[in-house]
């Protein structure tokens, strides 16, 4: 038996494909295309591991996904695979339509193609977990329930417009043709392996070289924040015991503001660099214009996933922040090969203008 993973160098990915390897001896295949946003360096600690095959390619080719299922025969596909940075979205919204739209599309006809050639008990195991993000449902006001399952799609940018688009997709090829999905929701993730250009680990790299912190409008906006390992977890859970046809939200239980985030940050690097002539870090805050359409506060309710397949995080913000940080203050190497080249291009032009 095998899995196969979509874009399994990225954040999240990365962080499951260890998680899974370490939890169990199952292969896994991950098929990533290496944007910006992938790194083979993440997974330096399995180059040798025959467990995990690494696949270079772009699941909206329309041969990509179908040669990999072919040659590998997972029992289950986890799809990892996308565009996710809000900000990239506003600049440039073709590539998010491209990855997140087409190549979903491309993946669930690959996907059911190799579906209806399995034998019954093959079929009847076979899964496509879809990892989609609480954004879908735009921004609640502060006196909202938080967002359960039930909740009307309300897209505010163009990428968590591609990710519901993506979802009403993986939706109907369960309603038309059977094919056994699951679409996860999950709140704002943090843990290690995270591009810099993310409100944490930017703010804990910015923070720990005494550089400016910009906050944008207020810094009053509110997400749920996730610690990567749990969210591993619940999706280990979604993919054993999840009902195919069904949405699962995933949170942290954890609503704040991204001011609290970035000062909660600030003492941690206090904490455990000290002696540093920038303290107390919390003075290199900096308001800058606001990311336009922003939405104010997302939350998701975990009642469903907690009932029927009894999950819940484990970390607290304060503890999953700690170690967060000590791992990015721990990584330099890691982190100084990231943050060369096309990450810096991409600062400037995403902060230059918002002085
Ligand atoms: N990070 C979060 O807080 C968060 C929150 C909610 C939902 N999500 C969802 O979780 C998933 C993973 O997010 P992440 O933060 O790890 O993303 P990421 O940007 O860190 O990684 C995305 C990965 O996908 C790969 N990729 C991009 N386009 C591809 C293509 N056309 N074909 C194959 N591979 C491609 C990239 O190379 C990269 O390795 C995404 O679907 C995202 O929408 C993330």
């Amino acid at each position: 038996m095998t899995i196969l993973v979509t874009g399994g160098a990225g954040f999240i990915g990365t962080n499951f494909v260890l998680d899974w390897l370490k939890a169990g001896d199952e292969p896994v295949v991950n098929l990533d295309k290496l944007t910006y946003a992938g790194n083979l360096r993440n997974l330096q600690s399995i180059a040798n591991d025959t467990r995990h095959s690494f696949v270079q390619g772009d699941i909206a080719e329309p041969d990509t996904v179908p040669s990999v299922l072919s040659e590998h025969c997972p029992r289950a596909i986890v799809h990892f695979a996308a565009e996710t940075h809000v900000d990239r979205s506003i600049h440039g919204p073709q590539n998010f339509i491209q990855t997140n739209v087409v190549g979903t599309f491309r993946l669930l006809e690959a996907a059911l193609h190799y579906w209806r050639s399995l034998e019954d008990a093959q079929k009847n195991d076979f899964r496509v977990l879809n990892v989609s993000t609480d954004e879908v449902f735009g921004s609640l006001s502060p006196d909202d329930a938080p967002a359960t399952e039930e909740n009307r799609y309300a897209p505010n940018s163009p990428y968590s417009a591609s990710k519901a688009a993506a979802d009403h997709l993986v939706r109907s090829y369960f309603h038309t043709y059977g094919l056994p999905v699951i679409t996860t929701l999950c709140s704002n993730n943090y843990g290690p392996y995270q591009f810099p250009e993310k409100l944490i680990p930017l703010m804990t790299v910015n923070g720990s070289r005494g550089q400016a912190l910009p906050i944008y409008g207020d810094g009053k906006n509110i997400r749920d924040w996730l610690y990567v390992a749990d969210h591993c977890t619940a999706l280990r859970s979604v993919l054993d015991r999840g009902r195919p046809g069904e949405v699962y939200n995933i949170a942290g239980n954890c609503e704040m503001t991204n001011v609290d985030v970035v000062t909660q940050i600030c003492s941690q690097l206090d904490d455990l660099s000290s002696g540093n002539a920038v303290e107390p870090r919390r003075d290199l805050i900096e308001f800058v214009s606001d990311r336009p359409g922003h939405d104010r506060r997302y939350a998701l309710a975990t009642a469903k996933i907690e009932r029927e397949l009894g999950w819940q995080p484990q970390e607290t913000f304060a503890t999953g922040i700690r170690k967060t940080v000590k791992w990015y203050l721990d990584n330099q190497a890691w982190l100084d090969e990231v943050t060369s080249g096309q990450y810096r291009q991409w600062l400037d032009l995403n902060y230059a203008k918002r002085a």
